[in-house]
């Protein structure tokens, strides 16, 4: 039996967007440098904005993760920002300039894991930190030029990886989520998390900083439990795809997501191409 549910989605009307653009415009120079103390906008007490987000919130609960489709990126993510802003009361921060959004653009030429072509792994972000971020917003600045078939995302629940090991009797695969002890490390950082993977519903999950611990202990990364992790989270999720604007919204502690391998289109060889960029920002409650 195939668990699959529809993907849990809103569409915004071309007029409430545009009203709430307007209704953001006088703020949204200053949105970033406002939100790491709490995020106020007069937005917040709009009638259409309120009841847009009472749906956000009810398909949120239900779901772990939402799409809003028909919102425009603005400059530096100030929509993104409004958004979880709604959702949050604390941003995580960047730098000494304390910046929110993060522009991911992929590119050909590196192997860095955030802007890599290659195909991802299922996983929740900043998972090695001491304590990962709640929330996460994605919004689509421009899609992979190969969409549908690159830059696909997928969200999928925790508590639907676990079911669907459990129907398969791939019961060692559950018991390593959910009562070994895991080392994860993230290369930039000299700190090694250790912890079960699923400890009270809360996930921390990426392949590459099991790797990175295992490295460091001069151990064997469990390639094979990582690989039923990803082959469950394949079978219990869907295809997302996020066009220009689309914002998705996703539990950090009860899903894992994927993003697929994307593509580039080249205007000239080797520096001129379009490639998916993205807005990313994180929020420590929901
Ligand atoms: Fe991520």
């Amino acid at each position: 039996m195939n668990m699959v549910i529809a993907e849990p989605e809103i569409r915004i009307p071309p007029h409430t967007a545009a009203h709430f653009t307007d209704a953001l415009a006088p703020y949204a120079g200053a949105i970033e440098a406002r939100a790491p103390d709490g995020l106020d906008l007069p937005l917040y007490r709009d009638a259409e904005w309120i009841a847009l987000f009472e749906e956000v919130t009810r398909l949120y609960a239900l779901h772990d993760h939402v799409v809003l489709r028909g919102l425009p990126a603005l400059v530096d993510g100030a929509m993104l920002i409004a958004v979880l802003g709604a959702m949050a009361t604390v941003f995580i921060t960047y730098g000494r300039d304390r910046r929110i959004a993060r522009l991911f653009a992929m590119n050909p030429w590196t192997q860095d894991l955030a802007h890599t072509a290659a195909e991802g792994f299922f996983h929740s972000d900043m998972n090695a930190s001491p304590n990962p971020p709640a929330l996460t917003g994605i919004q689509c600045i421009r899609p992979d030029p190969g969409a549908p078939e690159y830059g696909v995302n997928r969200v999928v629940r925790v508590c639907d990886i676990l079911a669907d090991l459990e129907r398969r009797d791939a019961l060692p695969v559950v018991h390593w989520l959910t009562q070994a002890e895991v080392r994860m490390a993230n290369d930039r950082s000299p700190h090694v998390w250790s912890g079960r993977i699923v400890d009270n519903g809360c996930i921390r999950f990426h392949p590459e900083t099991i790797r990175a611990a295992a490295r460091r202990d001069g151990t064997q990364a469990p390639e094979e439990m990582m690989a039923a992790v990803q082959e469950a989270a394949f079978h219990v999720s869907t295809p997302l795809h996020l066009g220009e604007g689309d914002l998705l919204l996703l539990s950090n502690h009860r899903t894992l997501h994927y993003r697929g391998e994307c593509s580039v289109v080249f205007r000239r060889f080797p520096t001129d191409f379009i490639a998916r960029s993205i807005y990313v920002a994180h929020a420590t409650d929901e």
